[in-house]
């Protein structure tokens, strides 16, 4: 049974029909990237999953149970399941590291406070951050940052981590260290949707690709064959210019 399932799936922002008869199965523990131009609906699918695009039409079903994204019921139940972490990673400035991982565990999920406490310790140790649990994030690097909202919606639970070009606004020089926190969860099978522009690590960690364009899936496929033989045109056009300005 897929851990998620998207069937015919078409959603809209006013007139612009953003996502268009799309069909994804993500099974557990698989990692699947989504790849493709600026503005072909990647971030409109990720927001999708999680309640904050209503799709018109199609179906999303999570551990085999259909989500009825206008349903309050629903919704709480994806935002438990699914974990997000966006480009801007968004901490809460007035309060520290521990604080900001601790913060939803405690008010939203009404968890016991010291073992929401324990396991953010174990998080944020777990992203290399172990020295960092009284640092404000004014006093971190984008990296040490976009590491604390990571172990932010880890320490939800969720069943399913959503990134969404999580290294994009990072220094080159940064942008490893977040990439290494990844893999880590990758290695512990956590199932995960990715956009990310960082090719080869696309290629290393993804156990599928998906190459979207203007709304559509075009191509899904291994990630070596989608880099080095993709079927459709549309894909090669977009892995040769991507390579080739890297
Ligand atoms: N909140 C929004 N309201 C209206 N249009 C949007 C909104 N967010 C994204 N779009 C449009 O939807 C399309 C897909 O955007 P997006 O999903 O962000 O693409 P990607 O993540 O692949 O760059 C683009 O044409 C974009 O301009
Ligand atoms: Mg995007």
């Amino acid at each position: 049974m897929p851990q998620i399932e998207i069937k015919s799936l078409n959603a809209y922002y006013d007139k612009l029909h953003v996502l268009k008869d799309v069909d994804v199965k993500v099974e557990k523990g698989e990692i699947i990237s989504l790849i493709g131009p600026s503005g072909s609906g990647k971030s409109s699918l990720l927001k999708m999953l999680v309640g904050l695009l209503v799709p018109k039409s199609g179906e999303v079903k999570i551990n085999n149970e259909t989500i009825n994204y206008e349903n309050k019921k629903d919704l709480r139940v994806v935002r438990e399941k699914i974990g997000i972490v966006f480009q801007q990673y968004n901490l809460f400035q007035n309060m520290n590291v521990l604080k900001n991982v601790c913060i939803a565990p405690t008010k939203i999920q009404k968890r016991d406070p010291k073992q929401a406490e324990e396991q953010a310790v174990e998080l944020l140790e777990k992203v290399g951050l172990k020295d960092k649990l009284k640092s404000y994030p004014d006093e971190l690097s984008g990296g040490q940052q976009q590491r604390v909202a990571i172990a932010r919606a880890l320490c939800l639970n969720p069943q399913i981590l959503l990134l969404d070009e999580v290294t994009s606004a990072l220094d080159p020089e940064l942008v490893q260290e977040v990439l290494d926190s990844i893999r880590l969860l990758a290695s512990e099978g956590m199932t995960m949707l990715i956009v990310s522009h960082e090719m080869s690590f696309v290629k290393e960690v993804s156990s599928k690709v998906i190459f979207m364009d203007n709304g559509s899936i075009i191509e899904v496929n291994d990630p070596k064959l989608i880099f080095e033989s993709p079927k459709e045109k549309r894909t090669s056009d977009f892995v040769s210019k991507i390579l080739r300005d890297k």
